[in-house]
């Protein structure tokens, strides 16, 4: 027969994400809800080989919905991923009297998770990462709010360009993938965007795309850049070569995964939370709370971390038909 869960750990690893907060609260007070308890560990897996650990309750995840980052810190743990480290762990679980452990973060916290469960601790994932990378869910937590928090500096950024009738190259993050980017150029009505899904051609997807703009009377231009493309410098010193024009760059960084998260993201952390620890309490483990087709669903994490996800290209074929082009020929 399962084995009752009666405490629960929660842990946030990785790179932070608007509404991490919200999901170690949901995490939290639905174990109260359902007679657990809840303790919050500390800077991720490596908080847990080094028992590094708080008491949550209701109260003290009490107004942290609304913040960005995360109250638990976060860390990218090397010694999680050796054996050793991993016993460290599993024996912090058993002086604390875990029962299972929910891990909120990327692909590298699900593959600890996995490593955990291996050793025999249950295990929960939700996935939250600005970059949107998670093949097994169509959404992770944060993506959002990254993309509006882009957009608004982007949207500032244009006031100073359209001034000064400037070109502008601006970095965003992503890692290796390019669905902020994209989402982020369509949304500000880029001239270009470059994401690493789609080989670089400078001519086809910069020089030209300029070049319209210019023809049809444009006298400021944005490119997007993802950073799994490459540096923005560096293809703002393509474009000064092959336009004459000298863009100013803006690398928008570490910003894009601040601030408080959005509506999304605290309504789709909070459920995810839940259902999380719904799972836990009905006896399921081992999966990972996912999005698909507006619904949640839970995905057995060894099959999770095998799934990969696409860029949506025909995304980038409305950028390209809503962005300038020459005026065709019609024969109407
Ligand atoms: O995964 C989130 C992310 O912000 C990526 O977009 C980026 O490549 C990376 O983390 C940056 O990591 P760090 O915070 O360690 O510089």
């Amino acid at each position: 027969m399962e084995k009752k869960i009666k405490r629960i750990g929660v842990l946030t690893s990785g790179g932070d994400a608007p509404g991490m907060n919200a999901a170690v609260r949901a995490v939290a007070r639905t174990a109260i809800t359902f007679g657990m308890e809840c303790v919050g560990i500390r800077r991720g897996w490596q908080g847990l080989i080094n028992t590094d650990f708080m008491r949550l309750d209701a109260a003290t995840v009490g107004h942290i919905i609304n913040r960005g980052g995360t109250i638990l810190y976060t860390a990218r743990s090397e010694e999680f991923r050796t054996e050793k480290g991993q016993k460290r762990a599993l024996a912090t679980c058993k002086m604390l009297g875990l029962d299972a452990v929910v891990a909120i973060g990327g692909d590298g916290t699900f593959r600890g998770a996995l490593d955990l469960s291996r050793l025999g601790v249950p295990v929960v994932g939700i996935p939250a990462t600005i970059d949107n990378d998670i093949g097994c869910t169509n959404y992770t937590i944060g993506f959002d709010t990254a993309c509006n928090t882009a957009i608004e500096c982007i949207d500032k950024l244009r006031d100073t360009m359209q001034s000064h009738e400037r070109c502008s190259v601006v970095e965003v993050m992503g890692r290796n993938a390019g669905f902020l980017a994209l989402y982020v150029g369509i949304s500000v009505g880029a001239t270009a965007v470059l994401v690493p899904e789609r080989d670089f051609n400078l001519e086809r997807d910069v020089v030209d795309r300029i070049r319209n703009a210019r023809l049809a009377g444009h006298t400021h231009f944005m490119v997007i850049v993802a950073e799994g493309v490459g540096s923005a410098v560096e293809i703002s010193k393509q474009i000064h070569e092959a336009v004459g024009i000298e863009p100013r760059v803006t690398v928008l960084g570490h910003i894009q995964r601040g601030g408080a998260p959005n509506a999304r993201d605290r309504e789709t952390a909070t459920r995810m939370g839940y259902f999380g620890v719904k799972a836990l309490a009905e006896g399921r483990s081992n999966v990972v709370i996912t999005t698909r087709d507006g619904g949640i669903v839970e995905t057995p994490i060894e099959e999770a971390l095998q799934m990969t996800k696409h860029l949506q290209m025909d995304r980038y074929a409305v950028l390209e038909a809503v962005g300038i082009s020459i005026p065709q020929d019609h024969n109407d």
